[in-house]
């Protein structure tokens, strides 16, 4: 067979210019796609950068209200609070995570009171108060998955009662999902939605996050018992099935990048509102190339965010997220 005179398909013909390219676009971005995680501490006036995060601080609650009234401005829907514990009020038995007036549940009022449109999501799991750093209670070396389920229950209701509008179970204990929704129908609290950390592996991209909830130095062991083994996808869609059944609204998947698969797979499967969290290892690995000018960091983060949308996400959890919505505004 003699080859064609001139290429069967001419691709390039839809890319010849800007407004060309725009027309064909498939998937788009928009600042509403974001939930921004934010670090918060105890203090007032304070700053207090992460380095292994560059550009982000842990802030006291009266610069948080400032960052995230800004935030909510340039567009962002949500925001989602992780507090750094003061070391004395971590223990083993971890009363502080349901402590009314802890330092998160302070937050969530002042940022409701504040802002009440800006939807305020939180994290449900015991790491920030643990002495031993992990997300379920340690006892002999082995984390109990039902007492644990039980305190959670505790932490997620008084986040609820200081006003929360999503809360979001990362601990991979299970049947906190069921238990959750339960206890928070039984105590009137019918509209509050659980965005379920459903997907989430036992990743070496957490790292930062540690450091920035002062989880790091104390962490016994590592968390293989309970997150996924990053090899298993089949059993990530068992994750995200049995969190929808147990009545999570939402599901994530996490890491974000390095597991574009899964978000696919679980878009295409159950077909419900699917969010990534691009986390702190991601993160910190495109700042660290960017300020040392091996990348162009706006053009990885916003690459970045697109193959989120691409891979079926409905929205990503990322610390870019103030400056995704500024560049996509500007
Ligand atoms: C705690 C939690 C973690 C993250 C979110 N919630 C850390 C972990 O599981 O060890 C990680 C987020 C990030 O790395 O940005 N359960």
């Amino acid at each position: 067979m003699t080859p064609a005179p001139f290429p069967a398909a001419r691709l390039r013909r839809l890319r010849r210019t800007r407004a060309l390219r725009d027309m064909v676009q498939e998937n788009g971005l928009s600042a509403s796609d974001l939930i921004w995680p934010v670090f918060i501490r105890d203090g007032d006036g304070i700053e207090d950068p992460i380095p292994s995060l560059p550009g982000v601080s842990r802030l006291s609650i009266d610069k948080l209200l400032g960052a995230a009234a800004d935030a909510y401005a340039l567009g962002i829907p949500a925001i989602c609070l992780f507090p750094y514990t003061d070391p004395s009020l971590r223990t083993d038995t971890c009363e502080e995570a349901w402590n009314p007036d802890n330092l998160t549940n302070r937050a969530i009022c002042a940022l409701k009171q504040d802002l009440p449109d800006l939807m305020v999501m939180t994290d449900i799991a015991l790491d920030p108060y643990n002495a031993n750093g992990h997300d379920g209670l340690v006892v002999d070396g082995r984390i109990l998955n039902d007492e644990t389920v039980e305190a959670l229950v505790r932490m997620g209701l008084a986040q609820a009662e200081a006003g929360a509008d999503i809360l979001g179970p990362s601990d991979m204990m299970d049947g906190r999902i069921g238990a959750l929704r339960s206890a928070l129908e039984a105590a009137g609290h019918k509209d509050i939605a659980i965005l379920s950390y459903a997907a989430k592996f036992a990743s070496g991209f957490y790292g930062p996050f540690r450091d920035a909830v002062g989880a790091s130095g104390r962490l016994v062991g590592d968390k293989a018992t309970y997150q996924i083994n990053p090899a298993n996808r089949e059993e990530a869609l068992a994750c995200v099935a049995r969190d929808l059944a147990e009545g999570a609204d939402m599901v994530m998947v996490k890491p974000g990048m390095p597991y574009l698969d899964i978000c696919r797979a679980v878009r295409d499967r159950f077909q419900r509102p699917t969010f990534a969290y691009q986390v702190s290892g991601e993160y910190a690995m495109l700042m660290a190339a960017a300020q040392n000018g091996w990348l162009d960091g706006e053009k990885v983060m916003l690459e970045s965010m697109m193959a989120f949308k691409r891979a079926g996400c409905d929205g990503v959890l990322t610390y870019f997220a103030p400056r995704v919505a500024a560049a996509l505004k500007g």
